[in-house]
């Protein structure tokens, strides 16, 4: 048996197919930009892909936002009920997270509703509020047509989730509903957002440079702050200067935009997907399929015999079981050492692994990620550049930008980068934005109409 030979250098050249240069992050800018620019635009909203939704939120918290809320978060990994308390010097939450069962993800609305209600009216309970008439802020984290701060009507599902009944439907409408179904809860509600936009409040919160908002968790959003003059869609309440945009620029790409740096891994990726040519940018990026990526070209080198021998495992030739966990658990393994990835390898049935075989698998790992934290930092240099304003903190949250070890310091990279020269920019990690910007939406909600009567 002769030696081994290093595969690494033909792996690093495989994955070439990942990096994204210079050029062509400024060219994925100019495109993200346009679109931008349609989605904003009377006559080019309806054929635009980047739809960026206004959200009807124009009063940002000031810190003076006092009460009881209840709160909704559905849409990203776990759905949750929260229940917060804003006081002069604290911030006090408590939650319950509550699970939604397969079925429900792709039932029917009606029965998604009813869960939600019966969740709720169970917390409600166990924090002795039962009988209490609370104001609610929903966090919805699906691409909404607002009308209103209370009305949204569906657009699309992403992120796994597919009841029937709801698309093109007030989903506000959709929990009162199954409210008045039980017949046994008082509340109202008080505003109904996104993840992305409950982020931005919860920053801004804290942060009055806070600007930006940006979810890299099982899904990928942005939404940012814009002059209400250059949102030509807008027929609110005139006389505010500014306005909430929630970009939904996951769904960039979905015209062929991104084509020229996709890889035969995303294309797989899109096409065995619940919603095929939908959401391509997302695809890309989050946590959803960031994991599958990285499984799909360590199958393909495996089967050009550059890992493992040339030998896999049922486990790792099927859909689904490299966890985007994984990816940051690989990464989070110190230089020359193996240890998280070994124990991922041996969980795949993949214990014959070398130590060159662990070198390669965490290359891939770093090429997929690294082009993921790339590509939102493009987008975010995007939004910077747009507003120029002088100083702009983002506000973060999702799963991967959490826990992944290097998310963070290749997004600072990179935006310095591609950013204008003169803007200057932090990046915040979000504390529950989910759940706080609800709150807060409806605390802001109320304090607004005590201003009004
Ligand atoms: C998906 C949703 C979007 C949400 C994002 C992050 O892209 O369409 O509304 O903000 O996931 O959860």
């Amino acid at each position: 048996m002769g030696m081994a030979i290093n595969q690494l250098p033909r792996i690093r050249e495989e994955c070439e197919v990942f990096h994204l240069s210079e050029k062509q992050c400024r060219e994925i800018m100019s495109r993200l930009h346009n679109d931008l620019v349609k989605g904003l635009g009377k006559d080019s909203h309806a054929n635009s892909i980047v739809k960026c939704w206004i959200t009807y939120i124009q009063d940002l918290p000031n810190g003076k936002e006092r009460g009881k809320f209840l709160a909704l978060d559905l849409g990203g990994t776990n759905f949750r009920v929260l229940i917060i308390n804003l006081g002069e010097n604290h911030f006090d939450m408590q939650s319950k997270i509550y699970a939604i069962p397969n079925h429900i993800m792709t039932g029917t609305g009606i029965a998604l509703f009813d869960h939600i209600a019966e969740c709720l009216a169970n917390f409600m309970k166990e924090h002795f509020v039962y009988e209490e008439r609370l104001a609610l802020g929903f966090t919805f984290s699906f691409p909404l047509k607002q009308l209103g701060l209370t009305k949204g009507i569906l657009q699309r599902w992403t992120k796994g989730f597919s009841c029937s009944g709801v698309v093109g439907e007030d989903v506000v409408q959709g929990l009162k509903d199954a409210i008045a179904r039980r017949g046994d809860l008082a509340l109202s509600v008080m505003g109904i957002l996104n993840d992305a936009s409950g982020t931005l409040m919860s920053c801004a919160h804290k942060n009055p440079h806070c600007r930006i908002g940006i979810i890299i968790g099982t899904g990928s959003n942005a939404c940012y702050v814009e002059k209400t003059e250059n949102c030509e869609l807008f027929d609110g309440e005139p006389g505010k200067p500014e306005l909430l945009i929630n970009t939904e620029w996951g769904a960039f790409g979905d015209d062929g935009t991104l084509d020229f740096v996709r890889t035969e891994f995303d294309r797989d990726v899109d096409v065995n997907s619940i919603n095929p040519g939908k959401q391509i940018q997302e695809k890309m990026i989050s946590g959803m399929y960031m994991g599958e990526l990285v499984r799909l070209a360590l199958v393909k080198y495996t089967r050009m015999g550059l890992l493992f021998g040339g030998r896999g495992s049922d486990l790792l030739y099927e859909r689904g079981n490299f966890y985007t966990k994984y990816v940051s658990e690989i990464e989070s393994d110190k230089p020359g050492d193996y240890t998280s990835c070994m124990e991922v390898l041996e969980e795949l049935g993949l214990s014959h692994a070398t130590e060159a075989d662990m070198a390669g698998v965490r290359h891939v790992c770093e090429c997929v990620s690294r082009r993921a934290a790339h590509l939102v930092s493009a987008g975010i240099a995007t939004l910077l550049n747009k507003m120029a304003e002088p100083r702009v903190t983002v506000g973060i949250d999702g799963s991967v930008y959490r826990f992944h070890p290097h998310f963070h310091t290749l997004m600072c990279e990179k935006i310095a980068q591609l950013v204008r020269p003169g803007i200057q920019f932090d990046l915040m990690l979000s504390e529950d934005g989910s759940g706080r910007g609800a709150a807060l939406v409806a605390a802001v909600a109320c304090r607004e109409r005590e201003v009004q009567a």
